[in-house]
């Protein structure tokens, strides 16, 4: 990868994406957001300024949905690309069981980071699931953080509260209470929050705590304006009228044609799902109880149009008998048209451009509409629009002026409207040609990137362009990023504090300044019995510089300098099996043990004091194991007793850091000088013993990956960096 312009990282989790032929509507999961971040990676890989756009997805190797979605990576266009990440399994899942494999998605998405070789400048989270990931991963990378929620959970409760549903009914099966706690925390974070709409903003961020602030930007998508192009260029474009498109034509004039006494007449259209939330009701009576509307146009209400009728609700069938009722009621017989439901999806542009030909009126009654997709495609054709004041439409009659907004639940208002345009040719023709041109201004993915691109760059650090002449000024820069530092070096180095790092003062200093040196090439890290706390105070009581890495109480805790991020990806994997309470409870009942101080017990640390003698391990063995606890018990220097999780040790730490960060085993180094350094000392590829080390890792001498060096305390590790080849030539 060259570095001539941005790297953009897309984040968007759930649901089944893929290039061609996205399965669009197949399940929940897999609708509008899908169709969003596809559109999106190809525009933004289309723009100048852009060098690589990664679409990032889970990884899905499941027979029921095809091998499509097993692929790795699958290009999108010369810049644009899907990548996927396997976790939580091969099976396909619904997005609200994701949850629980999101800190393993983090994981893998920093060694895929590593392996590029380069950090994204920008990571963008789509939906609260993907922008968990992508808020944790642009914090690793020190990358800008943008979050898109497409829907969000409160709002999400509140209808479905209003539909019925019990609390504790909708937190069981869409886990809204977690979900909503995540986007608390995204919205606070973000650096950028992109909307479709302002509404969106007002009514939906605005429930959340943190979701009053001005980083928000309103970047409405692009629609396909090669598919929805002005009716009149049909006209002009006998191309365009293809044996194809003059089926499709006919097809539809046929079926509304069966509905009509005068078909010669403008029509005025409406295409929505059948729910209330649409007011078809208010529509019909509007158009019902004006004569004069109804001798100059008839009405066409496609209820039902989209392919998602799969998963509706129902209320479907209510509203489609309220609509042949009201039919009834009016007397609309010969001027209405409800027609029979069809797979309408390729024939939708052409429906517009018929209506438009007609001088017909687009028109959207709903009580809200948070964006109004329809009433763009429409407009792109050249159809005047009516529709609600209330929400999405707002944006788009500013933004294009080509049409009128009205109170949806005042049918007479609807109805004013529809006739003031209809009887207007000069006004029609405005508004027509208005809408072609704002929706090809505001509403093309062109258009999207370009925006987006802008807002973009006012996030972005300066960059340093160096004027040839000029000498480039040196500056004194911050330190980077966890991430951006554990990937960008080859070399990493953990020691042991006690007696390991520190215990000779004149060797440490000599150290730190190696380190200082080698900064580019080497990174490293304390590991240690010691919580957080104590780790902190031997720093200050010993004088030592920020580590990169601080693996804490025996390896049950990991942090990343220098603002100490905690590796909660660690913490979930360790407390497989893990129950402390009971753990405590049990030991409660030997009086041999002393409960060690507050600083002793962890999360995932149970410590005591133990004098052993009378076999008392293994009496606490045999008790843990009659209750069925399975855990690890580690007795160092004669008095301390750890109990562990069985996944957790200082070793497994760092095996784990070795795997997160893509390092080779032949480039780490663990040092150490006594018994509870030994299982890291020995799962290392490149061990190292200190010279003032304790009786009991003498057994390790014969092992060939352990170097014992003459010298002790940090003279030994400097000794062992230079063996293993760790200080460079
Ligand atoms: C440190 C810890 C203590 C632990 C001991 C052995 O001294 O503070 O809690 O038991 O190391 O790992
Ligand atoms: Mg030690």
């Amino acid at each position: 990868m060259n570095n001539r312009g941005l790297y953009i990282q897309l984040f968007s989790i759930h649901g089944l994406i893929r290039g061609t032929s996205p399965e669009l509507g197949r399940d929940a999961d897999t609708g509008g957001q899908i169709k969003y971040v596809l559109e999106l990676a190809k525009a933004l890989g289309e723009c100048e300024e852009v060098d690589q756009v990664d679409l990032v997805t889970r990884l899905i190797e499941d027979p029921s949905v095809g091998p499509d979605y097993a692929v790795p990576i699958e290009p999108l266009s010369e810049h644009a690309r899907i990548v996927r990440i396997r976790c939580g399994g091969k099976k396909y899942m619904r997005k609200e069981l994701l949850w629980p494999h999101l800190e393993k998605f983090i994981d893998l998405s920093i060694r895929f980071i590593k392996s590029q070789q380069r950090v994204p400048d920008i990571i963008h989270g789509h939906y609260a699931d993907a922008g968990y990931v992508a808020m944790q991963l642009a914090e690793a990378f020190d990358a800008c953080f943008v979050f898109t929620g497409h829907s969000l959970g409160r709002n999400k409760k509140e209808k479905l509260l209003s539909d019925g549903l019990t609390e504790a009914r909708i937190d069981r099966q869409y886990r809204i209470s977690h979900r909503i706690g995540v986007e608390e925390k995204i919205i606070k974070r973000a650096q950028l929050i992109i909307t479709s709409t302002r509404q969106e903003i007002e009514e939906q961020y605005g429930l959340y705590k943190s979701g009053r602030h001005d980083r928000f930007a309103v970047i409405p998508p692009g629609i396909d304006v090669e598919t929805f192009y002005p009716f009149y260029d049909s006209q002009l474009d006998s191309e365009l009228l293809n044996e194809e498109v003059k089926q499709i034509r006919y097809t539809l004039m046929r079926e509304l044609h069966r509905f009509w006494a005068h078909p010669e007449k403008p029509f005025i259209l409406a295409l929505c799902r059948p729910d209330h939330r649409k007011n078809i009701t208010g529509l019909i009576e509007a158009y019902g109880t004006n004569r004069e509307l109804q001798k100059i146009a008839n009405l066409a209400i496609f209820a039902g149009i989209r392919k998602d009728i799969k998963v509706m609700e129902d209320n479907e069938q209510e509203v489609l008998t309220d609509m042949l009722l009201q039919m009834d009621r009016y007397d609309l017989y010969g001027k209405l048209a409800i027609p029979k439901r069809h797979d309408f999806s390729t024939e939708v542009p052409e429906l517009y451009r018929i209506c438009a030909e007609s001088q017909g009126v687009f028109v959207n009654p709903a009580l809200i509409e948070p964006f109004g997709l329809t009433l763009i495609e429409a407009s792109a054709c050249g159809l005047p629009i009516v529709a609600t004041n209330n929400g999405g439409p707002v944006d788009i009659v500013a933004n294009c002026d080509n049409g009128i907004l009205i109170e949806a639940s005042d049918s007479t208002s609807i109805a004013e409207a529809l006739l003031s345009i209809l009887i207007d040719e000069a006004r029609w023709s405005e508004f027509s040609n208005n809408g072609i041109n704002g929706v090809r201004k505001h509403y093309s993915w062109p258009a999207h990137s370009e925006k987006t691109l802008s807002r973009f760059s006012t996030l972005l650090p300066e960059r340093h362009v160096a004027d040839s002449d000029a000498e480039q000024a040196v500056r004194e820069l911050p330190a980077p990023s966890f991430g951006r530092r554990l990937t960008n070096v080859q070399h990493l180095m953990i020691t042991d504090i006690d007696n390991t790092l520190v215990g000779d003062d004149q060797s440490m200093r000599e150290l730190f300044w190696l380190l200082g040196e080698r900064r580019e090439e080497l990174a490293w890290g304390v590991a240690t019995g010691r919580s957080l706390e104590l780790t902190l105070d031997a720093m200050t009581v010993y004088n030592f510089p920020m580590p990169d890495i601080l693996i804490c109480s025996v390896g049950t805790e990991i942090y990343y300098g220098p603002d100490l991020r905690h590796d909660r990806s660690w913490q979930q994997h360790i407390s497989y099996q893990w129950k402390a309470e009971a753990i405590k409870e049990v030991l409660g009942s030997l009086k041999f043990l002393v409960f060690q101080e507050a600083e002793g017990q962890r999360s995932h640390k149970i410590s005591y004091y133990l004098e052993e003698k009378e076999d008392r391990l293994h009496t606490i063995q045999e008790l843990l194991k009659h209750h069925r606890l399975r855990c690890q018990i580690i007795y160092s220097h004669g008095q301390f007793l750890d109990i562990l999780p069985i996944r957790a040790s200082k070793g497994k730490a760092i095996d784990y850091i070795r795997y997160k960060f893509d390092f080779s085993p032949l480039h780490v180094m663990v040092a150490g000088d006594s018994g509870n350094d030994e299982d890291m000392i020995d799962s290392a590829a490149r061990g190292l013993v200190v010279s003032n080390h304790s009786e009991e890792l003498e057994k390790l001498r014969r092992k060939s990956n352990i170097y014992f060096s003459s010298e002790a305390y940090a003279a030994g590790i400097i000794d062992g960096l230079g063996h293993y080849g760790f200080l460079g030539s």
